[in-house]
């Protein structure tokens, strides 16, 4: 039986993962040695992700955490995925090995953020990128980068119809405004969710918010915004699942995590632009006109230098065990 203070603290690095909106649609079922990961569907976004990929994504990245967490405590892993191919689940089944090889990705666990501030679009070196993205783990995911001003342009596009699209819709816009926080303290009394304030928004306190977004946060004023994000880029790297299933989703999660680390490692700023893979009708161009075939793209981030931001909150993790 493996030391169940051991057992939480490695929990407590796994949700420093990130999730589609902060929504950490996670549990965790601890036995014996045995940390089972749970997809948390009362915290699924039927709109913006209506096949549950982004979910699948964010539990891959709990999962990188979690592998890199136990190597540090001295535990080897075993990964099974089990349950339906629609519903898997994740078990980690840990052991001692007090040589475990530990990775320093570990170390940015805490350090990793999503920084959605304008960038500076200097050029990054090309040895630092094929560390950033050629990672030889990443099996049945693939990556393609879009890094000169005219590869960079290219999807400004897509970028601007699925925005336009997004905004446009109801339920969209619903949807996300019920998982932003428009004060510091919603958002650590609620301890998930996105910071108004990191979306260019002020902080008025969520009545005052919604009236803002709602009335006064167009689809063309939103579309701007992202096409100056775009473009003040160093580069944008599109994240491409070889499957378009669950499994696939999870391997996906944990490149995307494993990037995520490495990127706060070189202090190098990233956030996501995903909506030209979130709304079908865009993604299907996107398929055509890259010729991607078979590959599915569910993930467009971009990258460049930028300050820090405030961090997001995590929900108390009592509250993610199951008994
Ligand atoms: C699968 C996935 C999809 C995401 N989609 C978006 C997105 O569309 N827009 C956005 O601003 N952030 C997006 N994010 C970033 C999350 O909002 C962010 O991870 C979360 O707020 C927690 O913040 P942190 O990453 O700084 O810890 C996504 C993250 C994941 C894992």
């Amino acid at each position: 039986m493996k030391q169940e203070e051991t057992m939480l603290r490695i929990v407590k690095y796994a949700v420093k993962a990130p999730s589609c909106y902060n929504t950490q649609p996670w549990r965790f079922k601890i036995r014996n040695d045995t940390i089972c990961l749970l997809p948390d569907f009362t915290r699924a976004l039927p709109v913006v992700d209506r096949d549950d990929h982004a979910l699948y994504i964010s539990l891959g990245c709990v999962l990188e955490n979690l592998v890199l967490a136990a190597n540090e405590f001295n535990y080897e892993t075993k990964i099974e995925i089990t349950g339906n191919e629609k519903k898997p689940q994740i078990m980690v089944t840990l052991y001692d090995e007090p040589e475990a090889v530990k990775s320093e990705l570990f170390d940015y666990i805490l350090k990793r953020q999503a920084r959605r501030n304008k960038y500076s679009n200097d050029e990054i070196p090309d040895n630092l990128l094929s560390e950033l993205f050629n990672d030889p783990h990443d099996e049945g995911v693939r990556t393609r980068l879009f890094l000169s001003r005219n590869e960079i342009k290219w999807l400004v596009p897509y970028i601007l119809e699925s925005t336009r699209r997004q905004f446009s819709n109801k339920a969209f816009v619903d949807e996300l405004v019920s998982w932003v926080r428009f004060s510091e303290k919603e958002a650590m009394l609620k301890g998930d969710g996105i910071l108004a304030a990191s979306m260019g928004l002020p902080n008025t306190g969520r009545f005052i918010g919604n009236i803002i977004i709602k009335h006064f946060i167009s689809a063309d004023r939103e579309a701007g915004r992202m096409e100056q994000l775009t473009e003040a880029s160093s580069g944008l790297a599109l994240f491409m699942a070889e499957e378009n299933d669950p499994y696939h989703w999870i391997r996906l999660g944990q490149a995307f995590q494993r990037f995520g680390l490495k990127a706060a490692k070189y202090e190098i700023s990233h956030s996501h632009l995903d909506m030209p893979c979130d709304v079908l009708r865009v993604r299907a161009k996107l398929i055509h006109d890259l010729e991607l075939k078979d590959l599915t793209p569910l993930l467009l981030i971009r990258f460049g230098h930028s300050r820090p931001m405030p961090y997001s909150f995590r929900r108390s993790f009592y509250k993610l065990l199951d008994p």
